[in-house]
């Protein structure tokens, strides 16, 4: 792996494939155990998670389910601040098993606004699957379920997460150069 370049910022490598397939492999045996016997619906919350979605998903050995959602935010009126709407939620989810996939919380504030409305739905049990995860950066009262790593407040790409749409393919996850 060596370094790559971005709109003019380098990043080097962070988190190797082999790291992160091993550390999926561990959250799906979590999942399976929490699970219980229940048929769960992974919701994947595009675009970001789907490529850990996908490796999650198939390496879950029960009977599970798996949808795709997209979170779609506007400003709302002065007194109701930033407004959020689930999109792509055709499955009835009340009295389910429901594990959300997201590819990163950093302030939180999208997680959030996605629980908060996905419990309005009625789930027996709403959880939540994050790659990853930074802890420093949280400023909502939300507390992922399963975290693939905790990270420090530093901007990350590849593995899905992007910088201005590219570097979703990449298939190690590569960390802001110090120096830029
Ligand atoms: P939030 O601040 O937890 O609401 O995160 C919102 C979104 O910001 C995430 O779903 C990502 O799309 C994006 N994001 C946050 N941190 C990073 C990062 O380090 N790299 C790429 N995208 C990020
Ligand atoms: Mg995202």
């Amino acid at each position: 792996m060596k370094e790559v370049t971005y709109n003019g910022l380098t990043f080097v490598p962070y988190i190797e494939k082999e790291k992160i397939d091993a550390r999926i492999r561990e959250l799906a045996e979590q999942i399976k155990a929490d699970c219980n016997g229940t048929r769960p619906l992974l919701l994947c919350v595009l675009n970001g998670a789907f490529p850990f979605a996908s490796d999650l998903f198939r390496a879950l050995d029960i009977d599970a389910e798996i949808s795709f959602i997209r979170m779609k935010s506007y400003e709302g009126t002065s007194s109701t601040g930033v407004v959020s709407e689930v999109l792509g939620l055709t499955e009835d989810i009340s009295g389910r098993t429901v594990v959300v996939i997201e590819d990163i919380i950093d302030t939180g504030n999208t997680i959030a606004r996605l629980v908060k409305l996905l419990e309005e739905k009625q789930p027996a049990n709403l959880k939540v699957a994050t790659l990853l995860f930074k802890p420093d950066a949280l400023r909502c009262d939300v507390r992922p379920d399963y975290v693939g790593f905790q990270i420090p407040t530093k901007f990350i790409i590849g593995f899905g997460l992007d910088i201005d749409g590219l570097a979703r393919n990449l298939s190690d996850i590569y960390i802001l150069k110090d120096e830029n």
